[in-house]
Formats: structure tokens, sequence, C-alpha cells
């Protein structure tokens, strides 16, 4: 039997209660996949209640209060960082790499902020740093894009990689609910964190998406620099509207190469045709289908979220990186590489179709003046319904699909409309993905 590999885990919470679980329960199966035992060795939270975990389950395993006790451990060779946040993370991830201990981490904030100085430490001293769970949970996102399709020109990347906003969006579908009402269900069902800002502005896709974009295209992307908006604006009609069109809206993220030196890259909630495997990823499920030159269309569907399944993640990369250690090639997938600078499309110059809502005066001559005004601007009307508002005397909406336009076009022409007495209230606008 080769030597053991050895665990420290530095945070005991929803995911690292479910690491413990898979590293105890599942040690024979680890070990024989590993080729040596994986022993978890240290674990540290400030919270000793969630120590609880391992108390009584194995004796040898030490707990300890502070995560920096950790990385300085002899008996330690990976640290295993689930504590989150960004500036701690940061300084723990550095110590231990400084430690030349690997690191596993589930931090997609941390990475896709300090990533490009982390992976660097990691290269130079020779350590190895996974992040599998940081993206769409169990699914294995990065080991696909990464190792499988190494040989490919990736295209584009789509997905579903938020649970909570998905969970919040299928409710307003399936249920009618108006989106409080389904962020509070989904909080009282767990499935939404206490302060959800994060999930429900798409800055937590936002993060996820700058990871996909460094190992998909080589970029090395800020999260602030993509075009992100979250799913807080959508309104129970736009549900409607976009079914009686044959779509579903979903909370998007969207990489794809434009040209050499260009990505397209946003973060918002989309019109999905029914057709689409996309429209199909319902509740609390992620999904990430991936365009590339050779391999064609693939897709990926799973749990992004929870305490085992991202677990299962966390350990599978506990896994490959102790056969690097026993094989003594530690570094042997590659980070995050950078192709140089490339451009992010300014949104405004993204060519879509769009969805747009429009509340109007009931009166003659309204949808007349509307639909010359978008024809002013280039922009051409594909299909349209009207509803007489109920309740709401002498008011209406109308819904609209546009055939391709540029996006600063469609926002100039509706500023414009919106600044007439021809609409009632702010025009609403969401993008069609297809
Ligand atoms: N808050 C995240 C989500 C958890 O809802 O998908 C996993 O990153």
């Amino acid at each position: 039997m080769k030597r053991e590999i050895r665990v420290g885990l530095c945070g005991c919470g929803v995911i690292g209660e479910g690491l413990v679980t898979a590293l105890l329960d599942h040690a024979d199966v680890i070990t024989a996949r590993a080729g040596a035992p994986i022993r978890l060795t240290a674990v540290a939270d400030k919270d000793s209640a969630r120590l609880d975990i391992v108390r009584g389950r194995d004796a040898s395993v030490a707990l300890l209060d502070d995560a920096f006790e950790v990385v300085k451990r002899e008996d330690v060779d990976i640290v295993v960082e689930l504590i989150g946040g960004v500036e701690v993370a940061d300084r723990l991830v550095r110590a231990a790499l400084d430690a030349k201990k690997h690191v596993v981490t589930a931090n997609k904030a941390l990475l896709a902020e300090r990533g490009a100085a982390l992976f660097e430490l990691a290269e130079k001293n020779g350590c190895d740093l996974y992040f599998e769970a940081a993206v769409a949970g169990a699914i294995p996102v990065i080991r696909v894009i990464r190792e499988s399709l190494a040989a490919d020109h990736i295209r584009s990347v789509r997905g579903i990689i938020n649970g909570t906003s998905n969970y919040i969006l299928s409710s307003m579908a399936n249920d009618g609910a108006a989106f409080a009402d389904a962020l509070k269900a989904a909080q009282e069902a767990g499935f939404a964190e206490a302060d959800p800002t994060l999930d429900i502005t798409g800055g937590d896709a936002g993060h996820k998406l700058a990871l996909i974009a460094g190992l998909a295209f080589g970029a090395r992307v800020l999260p602030k620099e993509i075009p992100t908006e979250g799913i807080d604006r959508v309104d129970p009609r736009d549900i409607l509207y976009a079914r009686k069109f044959g779509y579903v809206i979903r909370p998007l993220a969207v990489a794809e190469r434009l040209q050499a030196d260009a990505l397209d890259l946003r973060v918002h909630p989309a019109l999905v045709p029914e057709a689409d495997p996309l429209a199909h990823v319902d509740g609390a499920l992620n999904a990430v289908a991936i365009q590339g030159e050779m391999v064609g269309p693939s897709f990926l569907s799973g749990l992004g979220a929870g305490a085992h399944p991202t677990a299962t993640s966390v350990a599978g990369d506990i896994v490959d990186i102790a056969k690097n250690a026993l094989a003594g090639a530690p570094v042997r997938t590659w980070h995050l590489p950078s192709e140089g600078k490339l451009k992010i499309q300014p949104i405004g110059d993204l060519s879509s179709r769009y969805y747009l809502r429009f509340s109007v005066r009931d009166e003659s001559g309204v949808l007349a003046a509307l639909s010359g005004k978008l024809g002013d601007s280039g922009i051409s009307i594909e299909l349209m319904v009207q509803d007489v508002e109920a309740g709401d005397e002498g008011t209406a909406t109308i819904a609209i699909l546009t055939h391709h336009a540029r996006e600063g076009d469609v926002r100039a022409s509706l500023s414009a409309i919106d600044e007439t007495h021809l609409t009632t209230a702010p025009t609403h606008l969401i993008r069609i993905v297809e």
C-alpha cells in the first residue's frame, strides 16, 4: 500500500459536513480509486457545534477553532477551503500554498476575484488548486471543459448556474407566485440563503461565468466586467406572455466566442424556446450546454448546490490531487491559462431578439404610434399580443417579440417611447436566447 494522503478541512458548514460524511462513510471507494487511503486529520470551524459531525465518529481527527492552524500542521497534505468569503479565504489559501500544500476550494467569489494571482502562486509552488465544486455544484463542468474537451475549440457555454434563481422563476411559473412570495417560499424551503442578494442579482452566476470563461476561452475576466442582470425584475406577467409565445424564462449565463479576440459574456433572465433542453431544467437544478467545434452540442445537468452533491465534487478533487501526489505529478492539469486580454462585447452591441412589454393607454392610434416608433429605429416586430388590463380601465399591455436588433438601438428607442405619453410605466425588456 502506498502512503496515505492527509486532508485538513477549513469550514464545517453545509458542504464541510457533506465532505466529512463522504470521507468517513465512503472511505472504501475513495481508497480504491485514489490508490491509497485518504484520511481526514484536522477540521476547523469557529463554531464548535459544527464539529459535532466529527466528534465521536473518528477520535483521531484534530478539532480546531482556527483554520490557519490547519494550514500549519505537518499531518495535512491537502487543505480544503470551505469558509467562503474573499478576504480571509484569500489569506488562508495563500498560507496553504506558501506552505506547499495542495488546495481544494468551492469558493467561486474568491477565484473569480483573485484567481489569477492564486493560480500563479500555486503553479510557482508546485501545488494543485482545484475548484470543481465552485461551478454548478455536483455537475463536473470544470473537468469536462478542462480535460474532456481539451482538444476542442469551444464556441459557447450557456447555462443555468444559479439554483436559487432557477427555483424562484420555476415557482413563479408553476404556482403563479409573485417574485417576493417565490423568494420567501424558496428561503422557507431552504433553497435560498437568508441573504439571497448574490443569487437574485446574478452576482453568483457572474462569479461562476468568469471561471467558465477562463477555462473555455483563456479569458481573464473580472465579474464586474460581465454585463449582469438579476431575476428580481421578472414579473409574473412576463412568464405568462413568454408561455403564450412558446418560451420559458430561465436565469441564464452565456459565454460565447465572437471573433478571435472578443467574447459575448452576460448573465440575465432570458426567454428560452420551449424545445430547448435548458427550458426543461426546472426547480433548483443547474445545467450547462457546451457547443464545441468538433464535439458539437453537449448537455450536462444536475444539482448545483446542497451538502452531498457539492461535497461529492470536493471529494472528487481530493482524489484527483491524491493521485497526482502519489504519482509525483502535481500541477498535472492547467489552472486558468490566459490568451491575453480578450474583449468583452459591450451589451449595447449585442444582436439579439427581444421580448418587450409595454404598458400603454388603451386609445386609438397608440399601437400604430408605438410600432411606428420601433420601425423608425429599425426594430422589426415578429409577434405581438395585446391585453386590456382587468381592473385597470384605460390601460392595456402589449407584449412583442422582435426580430434581431442591436440592443443599443432597442434601448434608445424604448427610452424615447417611455418619454412620450404613449406608455404609462417603463417598458420591460428581456433578451431571447436560442
Ligand atoms: N447559491 C448558489 C445557488 C449555491 O443557488 O446556486 C451554489 O453556488
